[in-house]
């Protein structure tokens, strides 16, 4: 199982590496990856797992930040409906989205990121994304609100993209055109 150890942390360069379309069927070395970053995210919102393996609470993790060069992510969530939305993404892309952005008002974090950076990261609000399961099932999802922020946030790891890159670096809290705040808590 993953644990915080396997986890690379900002200034590693698998985190700037642009990752290339995987092939299918997965091997199995690649399933038991896509397995086991989903694994994590899940063990990582279990309290009594925390505590045991002293896990760092996510809801998205991508396959770089296991050192893996592999275009692949995990998401493991409830959104605004009360939906657990948990499923690995594999060749993901973004095939619309909204005028519209958002932005959490209390800023992103990231598994791979120690400290807190402040500043609002602009995402699209809606997007329609595809990509493949792990089994090589295709999918075509319209997101939203959370999901669609953390898709985002876990897409750019694939293209070596850190949320902080997306910050005002003149005034992190400034004001984004066409966007409507999003209030995790
Ligand atoms: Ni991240």
């Amino acid at each position: 199982m993953i644990l915080m150890k396997d986890i690379v942390r900002d200034g590693h360069p698998s985190l700037r590496k642009k990752t290339t379309e995987m092939n299918f069927p997965l091997s199995e070395e690649d399933q038991k990856l896509a397995s086991d970053l989903l694994e994590y995210v899940i063990n990582s919102q279990n309290d009594e797992m925390v505590e045991k393996y002293n896990l760092r609470p996510g809801i998205g993790i991508a396959a770089p930040q296991v050192n893996a060069e592999k275009r692949m992510f995990a998401l493991h969530l409830t959104d605004e409906e009360d939906n657990i939305v948990s499923f690995v993404a594999i060749n993901p892309k973004i095939i619309s989205h909204s005028v519209e952005k958002t932005y959490i008002t209390a800023g992103e974090g990231c598994l791979s990121v120690d400290e807190v950076i402040e500043g609002y990261v602009p995402r699209y609000s809606r997007i329609t994304a595809t990509g493949f399961l792990s089994d090589g099932t295709p999918f075509k999802k319209r997101l939203k609100g959370l999901t669609a922020i953390a898709f985002q946030h876990e897409l750019d790891h694939l293209n070596g993209i850190m949320f902080y890159d997306h910050i005002n670096k003149i005034n992190p809290y400034a004001e984004i055109p066409d966007a409507v705040a999003y209030d995790r808590s």
